[in-house]
């Protein structure tokens, strides 16, 4: 068997010959394309606006400035997540506060924020690990509670498309970041968004995405000629280029097969590997009956709960096994990874910000135990039997 990697991107012909056809064009960076794919991933989410960056840790970088992040502020996200998800806070001089995960659904654990909300808190940022959609609703019924006026950036870097009781990764959150890494559902390259209904923000991340310069006559100081611009604010050159978002274009069209599949493979995990003792398998929230109408296929029509499974993440009972676990997986091929180490144990946060082991112990037991299996929609049957094979014999 050939490698199979934990997570692949998906390139027909239709994303070649659109690559091609911007190559050809007048425009390699900021042409038509742009505007055509944030209009295309704004419409998808029924939200009105959208800034496509060159990554997601530079949307996140816009997303903490446009909602007002400044030097000492106190931002709270998950233990569990990528180091983007903080550090776009960090670029700003904003101070790094965790809450624990749920031991559940692996998310920010909605009950622990209240309290860890303090007078310089700003902004909180819970990220939709793996794709299973976190409760922005509970969090924006937090906020409200303390009368604080504290801003939700959502990080749905995994969690493209997903649903939770028919609201979107928009709905409650001011503003909210994609990521089109390659791993990930939708992807040009490199490649990020941030997603808003606020016209205020909107106009905020396009600033700070090319340089803090403007060109539209309405919002200049003064204006010398057709040649005048004004940079108004310390921006950065995060731009995306039109050969990216002609990807991008395509590869949205093929997005909803791509969850379908997604929970499909999700499916056939769940029954494959339950009886498993030794293993724990991400908890079933969203049961997918709907899979066998065929009403849904393709998702044509969504159900009201969508899981993206950017990730399907399994934890191993015993934590001394986790590493026997990994290393037999790669053994035999299957490039398994782990999702991830927690944020407040990298060298970093705890020389600077004072964290250490055993502040977040339920992040920390997770992280001890976790193996992220493949999960991509282009994963054959073959290769699905594969890899329940394999794992089903790492105890015989
Ligand atoms: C949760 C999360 N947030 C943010 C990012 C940053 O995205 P990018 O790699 O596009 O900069 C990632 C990337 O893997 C991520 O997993």
């Amino acid at each position: 068997m050939k490698q199979i990697s934990y997570g692949r991107q998906y390139i027909d012909k239709k994303d070649i010959e659109a690559v091609i056809e911007t190559l050809q064009s007048d425009y390699m960076t900021q042409g038509p394309k742009v505007k055509e794919f944030e209009d295309k991933v704004a419409e998808y989410h029924g939200c009105k606006f959208a800034v496509a960056f060159c990554n997601g840790t530079a949307a996140l970088h816009a997303a903490y400035y446009a909602v007002g992040l400044e030097k000492d502020d106190e931002f709270i996200t998950s233990p569990i997540t990528f180091a983007a998800s903080g550090n776009g806070g960090l670029y700003l001089g904003g101070i790094p506060k965790f809450v624990d995960i749920d031991k559940e659904n692996y998310n920010i654990d909605i009950n622990k924020i209240e309290k860890a909300i303090t007078d310089k808190t700003k902004v909180i940022t819970p990220v939709s690990l793996a794709g299973y959609p976190v409760d922005l609703k509970a969090i924006r019924k937090i906020i409200e509670n303390t009368g604080k006026d504290i801003k939700i950036i959502h990080d749905a870097a995994h969690a493209i498309g997903a649903l939770r009781e028919n609201r979107n990764i928009v709905d409650y959150a001011d503003v909210t970041i994609l990521s089109f890494h390659p791993v990930k559902h939708v992807t040009t390259g490199e490649g990020g968004m941030v997603l808003t209904n606020d016209e205020n923000y909107y106009k905020k991340l396009c600033l700070f995405r090319t340089h803090g310069i403007t060109k539209n006559p309405d919002e200049l100081e003064e204006n010398q000629g057709a040649w005048y611009h004004e940079m108004q604010e310390l921006g950065y050159n995060y731009r995306i280029t039109d050969m990216q978002c002609a990807l991008g274009i395509t590869q949205m069209s093929k997005l909803d097969k791509s969850l379908y599949e997604r929970n499909k493979i999700a499916d056939y995990y769940d029954n494959e590997l339950k009886d498993l003792e030794w293993l724990i398998l991400p908890i079933n929230y969203f049961k997918k009956e709907w899979l066998k109408d065929d009403k849904y296929k393709g998702l044509k029509i969504k159900p009201e709960n969508l899981n993206s499974y950017h990730l399907y993440p399994v934890l191993l009972k015993d934590p001394e096994e986790r590493k026997s676990f990994f290393d037999y997986m790669r053994e035999n091929n299957i490039f398994v990874q782990v999702h991830y180490i927690p944020l407040h144990l990298m060298p970093y946060y705890k020389k600077n910000y004072g964290y250490k082991r055993g502040d977040f112990p339920i992040a920390e037991d997770y992280y001890s135990r976790e193996v992220s299996i493949p999960m991509y929609p282009t994963l054959t049957k073959e290769e699905l039997d594969y890899i329940v094979n394999t794992i089903k014999n790492f105890k015989k």
